[in-house]
This record gives C-alpha cells, sequence and structure tokens, in this order.
C-alpha cells in the first residue's frame, strides 16, 4: 500500500454491511439489493427509508403508515425557533449541525441504544431535519418560518417549506429523486464518522451530528454549494471552456468532479443529470445545465474526470430556486437515512472501531526541566 493510499484508508475494509453494496466494477450503486437507481425512478423518499431501517420494502399498508409516522414528527421541539433565532448569523449547514445536536436535550432518554429506542430516535431526527434545515434558512433572511405541512410527502413538504410556495408535481417529484440518489452510500466519510461515533456507544445524536459536520466540507457533500458558485462565475455556456482551462493550470479543484472510488464515473450522475435537464427545461433556465455539459466535456478532455452526484444536483437546485446555502443540508437531510442505517447496524453487531497509525515521529527523547530549556 503506498503511503498516499495509507492516508485517506483507500481499499480498506472497515467492516462488513447489509446496507449498499457499491461495485466499481459493474458501476452500479444498491441499497439492501435494489439498484438505486430504480429506487429513485420508482420509489418515494419514505419508501427507500423504511427499505434501509427495515431491511426489506414496505407493503402499501406498511408505508402508508410509516409516511403518515414520519409527517407526524415534523416538528421543531417548542423553544428551538427562539434558540434558532438567538443564534449568530451562521451557514445554515452550521445551524443544522447545531440544532441536531440540541435535539438530544429535548430527548428523555437520548443513551438508549436498543434498536426500538434507535428506530424512534431516527424517525424523529430525520422527519425534522428539514424543518430545522429550511427554518434557519428562513430566519438568516428574515423571513418567517413555514410551517410544515403534515398532509404533504416529505419531499414536497421539504420544498414548500423552502420556497414558501407550492411546485408542481413534476418539479417536486424530480427533487424527490434527488433525494433518493443522496440517501446512501457505503461508507463515505460521514458515514464512516458515524459509525466511528456510534461504535463507543455514544448516542444517535452525537454521531449524526459528527455526520454533519463531516459533509458539509467541500471534498464531500459541500461540493454542490461550491459546483454552484463555479456555474454562477462562469455565467454562460461560451465561457465554460476558458473558465475551466485557466482553473486547471492554475491547478485547482472543479468541484462536483472526480471521486474516490467511481475512476470512470459515478452511476448516479446519468440519473441526476437527466433530472437536471428535466428541471431546466420546466422551469425555462436550461443555461444552467448547459454550462455544466461544457464544463464537463473540457474536465473530461483535460483531467480525465467524470461529474460526481454534486455537480449536476446544483443546477437543478438552483432551478427549483433553492439558495445556494441550503444545497448541502439538503444532502445532509437525505443521508441522514443511510447514516441512521449504519448506526442502527453498528449498534446491532458493535465492536469499538480503534484503527492503528505508523508512527513516523521522535523516539526515546531526554526529558529536560523547564527552567533548563533554552
Ligand atoms: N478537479 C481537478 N483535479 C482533480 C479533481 C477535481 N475535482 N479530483 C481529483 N483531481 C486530481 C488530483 O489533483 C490528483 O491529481 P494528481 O495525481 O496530479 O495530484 C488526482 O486527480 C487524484 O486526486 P486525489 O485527491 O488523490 O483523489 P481522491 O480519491 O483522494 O479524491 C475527491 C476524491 C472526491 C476528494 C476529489 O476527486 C475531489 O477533490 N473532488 C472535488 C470535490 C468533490 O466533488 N467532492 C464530492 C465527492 S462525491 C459526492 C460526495 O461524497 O459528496
Amino acid at each position: 500500500m503506498s503511503s498516499k493510499s495509507k492516508g485517506g484508508l483507500e481499499d480498506v475494509i472497515v467492516t462488513s454491511s447489509a446496507i449498499c453494496n457499491l461495485n466499481e466494477k459493474t458501476n452500479t450503486v444498491e441499497i439492501r439489493g435494489y439498484d438505486l437507481l430504480d429506487l429513485a425512478k420508482y420509489s418515494s423518499f419514505e419508501e427507500v427509508c423504511y427499505l434501509l431501517w427495515y431491511k426489506r420494502l414496505p407493503s402499501a399498508k406498511e408505508l402508508t403508515e410509516f409516511t403518515q409516522t414520519l409527517a407526524n414528527h415534523r416538528q421543531i421541539p417548542t423553544g428551538m425557533i427562539e434558540l434558532i433565532k438567538r443564534l449568530p448569523k451562521t451557514s445554515t449547514m452550521d445551524s443544522l449541525r447545531t440544532w441536531v445536536s440540541a435535539l438530544a436535550a429535548y430527548d428523555s432518554e437520548p443513551n438508549n441504544t436498543s434498536t426500538e429506542a434507535t428506530l424512534r430516535r431516527i424517525t424523529k431526527i430525520t422527519a425534522v431535519m428539514p424543518t430545522i434545515a429550511a427554518t434557519a434558512y428562513r430566519i438568516s433572511q428574515r423571513q418567517e418560518a413555514v410551517q410544515p405541512d403534515p398532509c404533504l410527502s416529505h419531499a414536497q413538504n421539504f420544498l414548500h417549506m423552502i420556497l414558501g410556495k407550492e411546485v408542481s408535481t413534476s418539479l417536486s417529484r424530480a427533487f424527490e429523486k434527488s433525494l433518493v440518489l443522496y440517501s446512501e452510500h457505503e461508507l463515505n466519510a460521514s458515514t464512516f464518522s458515524a459509525r466511528v461515533i456510534t461504535s463507543t456507544l455514544s448516542d444517535v445524536y452525537s454521531a449524526i451530528t459528527a455526520a454533519i459536520g463531516t459533509l458539509k466540507a467541500p471534498l464531500h457533500g459541500g461540493a454542490n454549494e461550491e459546483a454552484m458558485k463555479l456555474l454562477l462565475a462562469i455565467e454562460s455556456p461560451k465561457n465554460a471552456e476558458k473558465y475551466v482551462r485557466l482553473l486547471l493550470a492554475e491547478k485547482r479543484r472543479v468541484m462536483g468532479f472526480g471521486h474516490r472510488i467511481y475512476k470512470l464515473g459515478d452511476p448516479r450522475t446519468k440519473l441526476m443529470k437527466q433530472i437536471s435537464e428535466e428541471i431546466g427545461e420546466e422551469t425555462g433556465q436550461l443555461r444552467w445545465h448547459k454550462i455544466c455539459e461544457q464544463v464537463e466535456e473540457t474536465v473530461g478532455a483535460e483531467k480525465k474526470l467524470f461529474p460526481n452526484l454534486d455537480f449536476y444536483s446544483a443546477p437543478a437546485y438552483y432551478c427549483l430556486g433553492i439558495p445556494t446555502d441550503l444545497y448541502t443540508p439538503i444532502f445532509a437531510s437525505s443521508r441522514v437515512c443511510g447514516w441512521s442505517a449504519h448506526i442502527l447496524e453498528q449498534f446491532q453487531s458493535n465492536r469499538l472501531i480503534r484503527p492503528r497509525t505508523t508512527y513516523v515521529g521522535p523516539s526515546g527523547l531526554t526529558y529536560v526541566p523547564l527552567c533548563e530549556r533554552h
């Protein structure tokens, strides 16, 4: 193993898992045996949550009950909105991390690690995270928070709370597909964080808070916000090639490109690209999708790198009217169901995760008392 791959735990198998089968040879992602792309095309977000947590697809009755249960838990705990208003202005992702952590204080038994208690807890957290993200954003903009609507689906309600208006069924369904594509992806950095915390028998809130902190940065979930900043700077498809060549000449990274595992392209991108085009067409803003296509062509030609899921989610969310500051919180609010499945699995067959380092520092030094040091 090279020193570079050691640094990133590249190709290291940390544990076995029955949740996500990510196969770089067939370029497929399966969730509990089902193709993720099929789930995105045909399932609701709620159905995928059920599959992840209960290890099988629900019956129609089970799905209706589960959907209603999630919808019933969307309210932020009483008093928390006042606290959100008092927090100094920060990014929505930092706010989300803070308030998810604070949810523990509203839980009468946060340290109960039984499967039943964990299921109750992850249901609540998954249901309320979109409300926290949308509310924190709107408060930061001095806008009135939009109350969650239990009659809407998880995806419809999320968009409604962000935008403060209804969108067409086709647009909310396109948004829901993106949530499913984001929902789970094996042992990515944030999921690894969640599993490490869980392996110490810590609580679910700590694990999810750590996962949010891991996801927020540009090499992971923060890439979708960075990708949109790039598209806005490029402005027009005709500027894309020159802009990207300059960026690469300066040895800078093009956010939304490359992947630790997929060297031949991220299998989720094809569907996300299609979604981005559909949303661009319906909203009359295809420009952003077209810039993406130009960037994709140039980065492919120059670096042989492919866009990952974060790249085409940027124009899709932009055309939906979603503020850039919410892109990564949306990713987190979707990935929470994957983190939760891993937390359940870790609790169910736990062993402390405690890797080693190769020590490369000095050794055997003679201790010099402070008064004798120069
Ligand atoms: N733009 C330009 N060059 C790149 C990029 C990029 N986006 N990604 C990788 N490279 C180059 C890198 O400079 C290096 O070149 P060289 O060997 O000449 O130094 C080579 O490709 C290998 O890079 P690496 O950093 O060793 O690869 P990695 O497997 O550690 O990195 C990555 C994976 C995702 C961190 C990286 O591709 C990257 O920084 N991408 C941009 C951020 C991004 O889009 N992140 C989202 C990841 S997928 C969805 C998610 O989890 O959120």
